[in-house]
């Protein structure tokens, strides 16, 4: 097989899945490869999650999708957490795949593919600390909202969660790298970043003075590139969230309303079994230190229903503590037991019908509270960045400050950061009123 011309990656999951996939396309790029369609392209890399149920499976059958129709198929790059953790069985099972590379290896995937492409079959799924941000290509174009790995992996070892296997020990990017990435994403055309870890909040640096700081002081020093309009961050464990990061919701005025916080579930014994650190109660008055931070902070969680042993009594238990926060948005899962994880191995599974009916009421009482949250926004005037066009014609649609969706018909260009009046309200979007 001659080198490939041209390459697709397709990525799963996470927001972080999200990040690597647009480098590894850069990095593809690099090697004078251009991007294609799936059914086009001589390469294809596909960025996978392990997170939950199937993830497996759904790789084995989307191998089986890329043969074409006269019988070949291109090159296929397995990466991400599947890979990382899979990847041997990947390679035995799927004759179709050429290259297996983990989460932190995938600075090698250019070397990797000419080496397929010559003949051979490549795995790597070392996880060296940070060799692979070092070798990555300068960052150059950015769409108006752009992510920013600072932090990846967890020492956190929740029960359930597969993530400190797939991604290994946490690691903080240093300072001065993440203020060049994040200034190369201005320069390109991002106004918002949003700083992407599996515990954002565990970061930890030294500022240019060297100064040790956390994730306050470096949204602080974000908050100085004139260009830059708004700061987010994404996914937050409670346990990292110290005294500076709250007062930042108070006194950086480019970090945005928004706070992605999971807990879980609102039942002490189901937080202790999840290992989780911390209570409901602990949870709750966090919480109302944000608040008092930014009182009008838009609030999101995840949350997992069927935990191993969960009765009726602590399934009611979160219910309770979704109706004392008043969640803005939320996402919530059933249990799924992951290989390798201690919750997998726990008694009294909880029954599949059971699961359904809990993650029903749940998302219910969910989505309740997001249209309270938006109907309450109406009335409002904030700024909004427009992020692309709609389906109507002369309508567009970008973020408010609560990460909300927002419809607009007006002339604005992508990019802009426009204000509005939000006039109307839905479960999931909002209409704004261009003002001035
Ligand atoms: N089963 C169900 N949900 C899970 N999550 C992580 N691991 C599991 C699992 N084994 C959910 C958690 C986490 C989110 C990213 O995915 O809610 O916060
Ligand atoms: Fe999926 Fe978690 Fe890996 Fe992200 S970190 S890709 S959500 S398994």
């Amino acid at each position: 097989m001659t080198n490939p011309r041209t390459f697709h990656v397709k990525s799963f999951g996470c927001q972080m899945n999200v990040y690597d996939g647009e480098r590894m396309a850069e990095l593809l790029g690099a090697q004078g490869m251009v991007a294609a369609e799936r059914d086009d392209a001589d390469l294809v890399v596909l960025n996978t999650c392990h997170i939950r149920e199937k993830a497996t499976e759904k790789v084995y059958s989307d191998i089986g999708r890329l043969r074409r129709e006269d019988g070949s198929t291109p090159l296929i790059a397995v990466a991400g957490c599947v890979a990382q953790a899979e990847g041997a069985e990947i390679m035995a099972r799927a004759p179709a795949v050429r290259v297996v590379v983990g989460p932190q290896a995938y600075h090698r995937l250019p070397e990797m593919v000419a080496a397929a492409a010559a003949g051979g079959r490549e795995t790597e799924t070392d996880m060296p600390a940070e060799a692979k941000f070092a070798a990555l290509p300068k960052r150059r174009k950015s769409g108006p909202s752009a992510f920013l790995t600072i932090q990846e992996g967890c020492d956190k070892f929740c029960t359930y969660c597969v993530v400190p296997y797939t991604r290994g020990a946490e690691i903080s990017r240093p300072f001065a790298d993440l203020v060049d990435e994040a200034r190369a994403l201005v320069e390109g055309g991002a106004r918002e970043i949003t700083l992407l870890g599996q515990n954002v909040n565990a970061w930890r640096g030294e500022d240019q003075a060297g100064r040790a700081i956390g994730l306050a002081g470096l949204a602080a020093a974000l908050a100085e590139l004139p260009d830059l309009a708004r700061i987010r961050y994404t996914t937050s464990h409670p346990a990292d969230m110290d005294d500076a990061l709250i007062a930042a919701h108070g006194n950086n005025p480019k970090l945005m309303p928004f706070l992605h916080l999971p807990v879980q579930s609102g039942n002490d014994r189901v937080l202790a079994a999840m290992n989780r650190s911390h209570d409901a109660a602990g949870y709750l008055r966090l919480i109302e230190r944000v608040r008092a931070a930014r009182p009008d902070i838009a609030l999101s969680g995840d949350f997992i229903v069927g935990f191993p042993g969960e009765t009726e009594a602590e399934f009611a238990d979160t219910l309770s503590l979704i109706d004392a926060v008043g969640y803005a948005q939320a996402f919530s899962f059933k249990f799924s037991p992951r290989p390798g994880t201690p919750a997998a191995a726990m008694d009294a599974q909880v029954p599949a019908a059971v699961m359904d009916d809990r993650l029903q009421r749940l998302q219910a009482r969910i989505n309740r509270d997001q249209l309270a949250f938006n109907q309450a926004s109406v009335g409002r005037r904030c700024t909004v960045l427009v992020e692309r066009q709609g389906r109507q014609p002369g309508q567009w649609l970008g973020k408010s400050p609560w990460l909300q969706s927002v419809h607009c018909i007006d002339d604005a260009a992508i990019g802009d950061l426009v204000t509005v009046d939000l006039i109307g309200a839905g479960p999931n979007s909002l209409a704004g009123r261009r003002v001035g």
